[in-house]
């Protein structure tokens, strides 16, 4: 039984269908890997999981009861946390008041605990809008823990940091998965950090699902080999 089971999932926006009849699943503990080229409907897979969009059609189920009839504002407290392609902080807010304001009492583990964890226990009380891209990055993943969630949706984690700081994310990911208990959704476009990290890959294009399975499998499938080279990525 997967832990998450989108199912025959539409969203249309105008004249596009951003995510057309993709069905796609995360078992329990499962680190998945959600790929293809721009604009292939990932970001909006996860706006339609975290209620922000409502879909035309289809149905998510998150350990075993529809999200659909759960608002947006009620997803943290059903256990789901993500990150955003673009960081999403409060300038003036500091780190730890961003940790703070992510507890969720459930699992949630203490604001300093989780700083130190993701390495930013030295840039407690400085204000968001003074850190580097890559701290930012690593605030919004210590707001997302905080909240103690059971699966994590993270978007474009990797997008902006430098080849070593995306060698220390592959290593935090498969860390976070054991040390936290969870469950993790990856739209990236590093190939070899998805690659790397991911037990499963789903990979869409023009928002349907064109292939799934182990990196080994969809990295040698030939419609996604067709995908990219498609945009000249
Ligand atoms: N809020 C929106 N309004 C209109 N079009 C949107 C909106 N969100 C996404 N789209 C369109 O849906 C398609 C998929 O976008 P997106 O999910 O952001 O792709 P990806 O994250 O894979 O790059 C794109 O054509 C995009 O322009
Ligand atoms: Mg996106």
């Amino acid at each position: 039984m997967a832990l998450l089971a989108v199912e025959e999932l539409t969203r249309r926006f105008g004249g596009i269908v951003a995510v057309d009849d993709v069905s796609l699943d995360v078992g329990e503990g499962e680190i998945v890997g959600l790929i293809g080229p721009n604009g292939a409907g990932k970001t909006t897979v996860f706006n339609l999981i975290t209620r922000l969009y409502r879909p035309d059609n289809g149905e998510i189920v998150f350990d075993r009861r529809s999200l659909l009839r759960t608002p947006a504002h009620g997803i943290v407290r059903r256990g789901i946390a993500r990150t955003f392609q673009n960081v999403e902080l409060f300038g003036s807010m500091t780190v730890l008041e961003h940790v703070l304001i992510g507890r969720h009492a459930r699992r949630g583990r203490r604001a300093r605990e989780i700083l130190g964890y993701v390495g930013l226990a030295a840039l407690a009380h400085r204000s968001a809008r003074e850190l580097s891209f890559g701290a930012q990055k690593r605030v919004e993943l210590a707001r997302a823990l905080a909240s103690g969630p059971r699966l994590l949706l993270l978007d474009e984690p990797a997008g902006g940091l430098n080849h070593e700081e995306v060698g220390e994310l592959g290593a935090l990911i498969r860390r976070m998965r054991q040390d936290f208990e969870l469950t993790i959704l990856l739209v990236e476009h590093h190939m070899q950090l998805v690659m790397g990290v991911a037990d499963r890959v789903h990979v869409l294009d023009f928002g349907r699902r064109i292939a799934s399975g182990t990196p080994g499998e969809v990295q040698n499938d030939a419609a996604v080999i067709e995908a990219y080279l498609g945009t000249n990525a």
